[in-house]
């Protein structure tokens, strides 16, 4: 099996057989990641990351997944390389290209990065996190993990709770989750909900309480601070009062309701301790699949068109 194209950009790109061949390719790379196994498919392949801004779960992540692929992994400190000394993205990307390197893992804080370079590269372009836009691999990990407790997508409600407009994990998960016949709620402020949102099949709340008795999964996203240009709610303490996940506003919420945190949480900020480290919760069994699913995505894209710089000149 394999993906028909050489990057992964976002998951609005992807169809329901595309996202469905991911999910049903999973299973045995968790069951070796569980095993302490190694598989040789990707040996003499190379694996760069590239993150312009700061990560603990994916590029760690991104890398063991390599490694248990026995691809080659480098991982690019950008503070310390010449973008510094004002190296362009795509000389920079050319440059690891004539490296040889088979995939880019990219993070960066501008919208489009991972898709300008795709269009200008040969090499397999991997979109880790670009601005409000996407997080592929982090929208595919929430969907397994969600298939695999539930057992199921299609006709499960799926509630995103908090900063909606400044999340690519929440623009990840509603193209995932509504092409997979889930119906996404949405639940925040309303300026942290992006206008005409609802345009996307989502349905929006701005009552919590209310949106929490008729979710089967809830999704809790971090405040994206390091984005927001303007106060966007006029105090922490009133978002904590109106927006916090705690134990007293699960007391409505369906027996086996599954909560998920995409990470890195902000405890008692948009969820209280208590219910992070409670019952219901997956945040752990989102890390193992994030490591499963990005050893699938490796091996998928292992086989499309590639040309190697070297045999192109
Ligand atoms: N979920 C996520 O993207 O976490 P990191 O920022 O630690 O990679």
């Amino acid at each position: 099996m394999s993906l028909k194209f050489k990057d992964l950009l976002g998951l609005e790109r992807l169809d329901k057989k595309d996202l469905q061949i991911i999910l049903d390719s999973v299973k045995p790379f968790k069951s070796l990641f569980t095993k302490c196994g190694k598989m040789s498919d990707l040996s003499g392949k190379t694996v760069v990351t590239l993150f312009y801004e700061p990560s603990t779960r994916t590029r760690t992540s991104f890398e063991i997944a390599a490694k248990k692929l026995s691809a080659d992994v480098v991982n690019i400190a950008v503070s310390n390389s010449s973008i510094v000394k004002g190296e362009s993205l795509i000389d920079t990307g050319k440059t690891l290209e004539a490296m040889n390197a088979d995939y880019i893992v990219i993070r960066h804080s501008l919208s489009g990065a991972p898709d300008m370079l795709a269009r200008n590269l040969n090499v397999s372009i991997i979109n880790a996190g670009d601005g409000f836009h996407e997080h592929p691999t982090q929208g595919l990990l929430d969907l397994y993990t969600i298939y695999e407790r539930k057992k199921k997508i299609e006709g499960l409600k799926v509630l995103l709770v908090g900063d909606i407009l400044h999340s690519r994990v929440a623009k990840s998960n509603i193209w995932a989750l509504t092409k997979m016949g889930a119906e996404v709620l949405v639940a925040g402020p309303p300026t942290l909900i992006p206008s005409n949102i609802e345009n996307l099949g989502v349905k929006v709340y701005y009552n919590l309480d209310e949106a929490v008795k008729n979710a089967d999964v809830l999704n809790i996203l971090r405040i994206q601070f390091e984005r927001q240009q303007e106060n966007l709610f006029p105090s922490l303490r009133e978002y904590v009062r109106l927006y916090q996940l705690t134990k007293e506003r699960l007391v409505a919420a369906k027996p086996e309701i599954l909560i998920m945190h995409p990470g890195p949480m902000n405890r008692g900020i948009e969820i209280s301790s208590e219910v992070a480290d409670g019952p219901n919760v997956a945040i752990n069994d989102q890390i193992v699949n994030g490591i499963a699913v990005r050893m699938a995505v490796l091996y998928l894209l292992k086989s499309t068109k590639k040309r190697r710089y070297a045999s192109s000149n």
